[in-house]
């Protein structure tokens, strides 16, 4: 698989006295590059296809791509989705947060298409991770698969019913009703480890927080909400942009300390 880049083109217009912009960074993913491929800007020749990652190759129409080989992030972009996925946001604020590496264990539920979990299992050793949902489970599954995740275990079971896996570094729970995994996860959390839960509702949240307060195995330290604002930056215009990613979820930081 390659991955293209339209390169973005501005033009100084002196009658505006500023820059317009003429083509919008662009990326398209080609799977096939036994034969051309085609885009609107355009035919890209399957011999251009197949140049050195880094090469800049023209269309039919005159445009400029980059092409570079897909690293992990491309692919990760591309996974089938069924649910809705949490945000990298999100996901690295929680692996920088708990402090986790290249040799922790980590648990996560639910599975959904597998968007937390395959991006830990990228950082960590080892990843399990719990649905309940079958058709869920297949396309995480085949998401894992098709980036090549030897060390992620999915599992078709509620994590209700109990965690398999013992002394483990970090749980991420992404489920309706976190407050009912909490005896699966005493048991398979180590002494230092964290539980996150996220959740999109207050309500929600809440109720987590105030039924782990009341366990002396755990210590809630924050619960908090990262919002990821981008910015236009164009010339003299150097605004926030409008749109982009608003409110996702809630994180609770949870530390088992018995
Ligand atoms: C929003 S999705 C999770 C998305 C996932 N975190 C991601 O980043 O791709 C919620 C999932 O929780 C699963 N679920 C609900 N209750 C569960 C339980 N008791 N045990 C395991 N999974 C459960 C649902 O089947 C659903 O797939």
């Amino acid at each position: 698989m390659r991955l293209l880049i339209l390169k973005p083109k501005k033009k100084f217009v002196k009658e505006l006295d500023r820059e317009v912009v003429l083509a919008k960074l662009k990326k398209m993913y080609v799977d096939d590059i036994s034969k051309d491929f085609s885009t609107k800007y355009g035919i890209i020749s399957k011999k251009d296809l197949k140049k050195k990652s880094g090469s800049v190759v023209k269309s039919s129409m005159g445009k400029e791509f980059v092409i570079l080989d897909p690293d992990f992030i491309d692919l990760y972009k591309r996974i089938k989705r069924t649910s809705q996925i949490m945000t990298l946001k999100d996901i690295g604020y929680i692996a920088a947060a708990a402090g986790i590496n290249k040799k922790s264990k980590v648990v996560d539920a639910g599975t959904g298409p597998g968007g937390n979990a395959i991006y830990l299992a990228h950082i960590c050793k080892e990843v399990y991770s719990y649905d309940i949902n079958e058709e869920n489970v297949n396309v995480a599954r085949e998401n894992a698969k098709a980036l090549g995740m030897k060390n992620l275990k999915i599992r078709n079971k509620s994590i209700f019913s109990g965690i398999e896996e013992k002394d483990i570094d970090l749980v991420v729970l992404d489920l309706p009703t976190p407050w009912n995994a909490v005896k699966s996860v005493e048991k398979s959390l180590k002494t230092g480890g964290y539980l996150v839960v996220y959740n999109p509702q207050i309500t929600q949240t809440a109720e987590f927080v105030n039924t782990i307060s009341e366990n002396k195995k755990f210590i809630h330290e924050k619960t908090t909400e990262l919002i990821e604002r981008n910015w236009k930056i164009d010339g003299k215009v150097v605004r926030p942009r409008s749109g982009g990613i608003g409110h996702t979820g809630f994180l609770s930081f949870v530390r088992k300390v018995q």
